[in-house]
């Protein structure tokens, strides 16, 4: 643990309580002026902490920002976030610092946060709004073992945790949009992106990539994505402290896998068909180019959709842009 970290555990098991500087220096081993240097650390990181040349320092409010010590403390995982959490005030894209170190072997359960992205990646080419401290963009990498082609069930399982950790979170009433885009009232809240490392026939990584829109106010909303998407701030017109949502996101995220890995997903398959609703409906999807229309039948064990078309020939699909076209009010397509 750095000295700054220690200092504000130090600072925080007395919140409310004045602590002089002489005792901070003494119980830390380190200077007065060193303890000076890293209050004034901790508070360019985002922490009220008063300082009066009498009664030396009092620990006020934590950080906002989603600095690793913020999301660690009372995180309910074994794994996820527990160990390795990359934390950037400004990067590109968090599923490429993700990738990045997967390639270099980061564990499984590391997570990649950043406040903001200059790059964010949206599913098949498109960006990613991302502004500074508004959202929550954040990159897990798992080490699944399973075929390529079973990869959908990860993109199903971490959505259910991502609907899941937005409904109890903020009480909105969430659907799932196939394969992962998530909605309220029928507009987008939060997306998936799912980046995957193979190795001779096995998957070697997953990146699951996920961006949550929270605090971010209409009027900032870029006017091509306007009407389509939405964020907690715009539906619940409050604030919502994102540290809270990207815990209990992390703590599905692995209680949902830890089932999955002990060949339980029908009971993830059965929950995200509560919140998607599309068995029966007639759709339509758009693939490179391709357009596949037809009646969802269902979901197969692999986390594959399928569809009937008007011929009566089964389609296996893996993924694609999804309109429902016979309902009105089932969240319409999304570009
Ligand atoms: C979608 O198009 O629905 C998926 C959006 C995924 C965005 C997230 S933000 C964190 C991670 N880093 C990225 O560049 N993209 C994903």
């Amino acid at each position: 643990m750095s000295t700054k970290t220690q200092l504000l555990s130090y600072l925080k098991n007395n919140r409310g309580t004045w602590i002089s500087g002489e005792s901070v220096s003494t119980k830390m081993a380190i200077s007065r002026s060193a303890v000076w240097k890293h209050i004034k650390a901790l508070r360019t990181d985002g922490y009220l902490i008063k300082s009066s040349p009498k009664k030396g320092y009092l620990f006020q409010k934590a950080s906002d920002l989603l600095l690793a010590e913020e999301i660690r403390e009372g995180l309910q995982t074994r794994s996820f976030g527990q160990q390795d959490i990359a934390y950037y005030r400004e990067t590109d894209s968090t599923n490429l610092r993700a990738k990045e170190l997967a390639e270099h072997g980061a564990p499984e359960g590391t997570v990649v946060i950043a406040e903001k992205q200059t790059s964010g990646r949206g599913r098949r080419g498109r960006n990613w709004f991302s502004p500074a401290e508004k959202g929550i963009y954040a990159s897990l990498i798992l080490r699944p073992s399973l075929p390529p082609n079973e990869a959908p069930k990860i993109v199903l399982l971490t959505s259910v945790a991502a609907a899941d950790a937005l409904s109890t979170q903020t009480h909105l009433d969430v659907m799932i949009k196939w394969p992962n885009d998530i909605l309220v009232k029928g507009k987008k809240i939060a997306g998936i992106l799912i980046d995957i490392g193979t190795e001779m026939d096995t998957v070697n990584y997953v990146i699951v990539g996920l961006g949550l829109n929270v605090n971010i106010p209409y009027r900032s909303l870029p006017e091509e994505i306007r009407n389509d998407a939405t964020s907690i701030l715009i539906e619940t017109g409050k604030q919502t402290p994102r540290k809270d949502i990207i815990k209990e996101y992390l703590r599905l995220c692995e209680t949902y896998y830890e089932s999955f890995n002990e060949g339980r997903f029908e009971e993830i398959l059965e929950r995200w068909i509560t919140y998607a609703n599309i068995i029966g409906q007639r759709i339509r999807v758009d693939l490179a180019g391709r357009t596949h229309s037809g009646n969802v039948s269902h979901i197969d064990a692999d986390g594959v959709l399928v569809i009937i078309d008007s011929t009566g020939r089964t389609h296996r699909i893996f993924s694609g842009d999804m309109t429902v076209i016979n309902e009105m009010n089932s969240g319409g397509s999304i570009t």
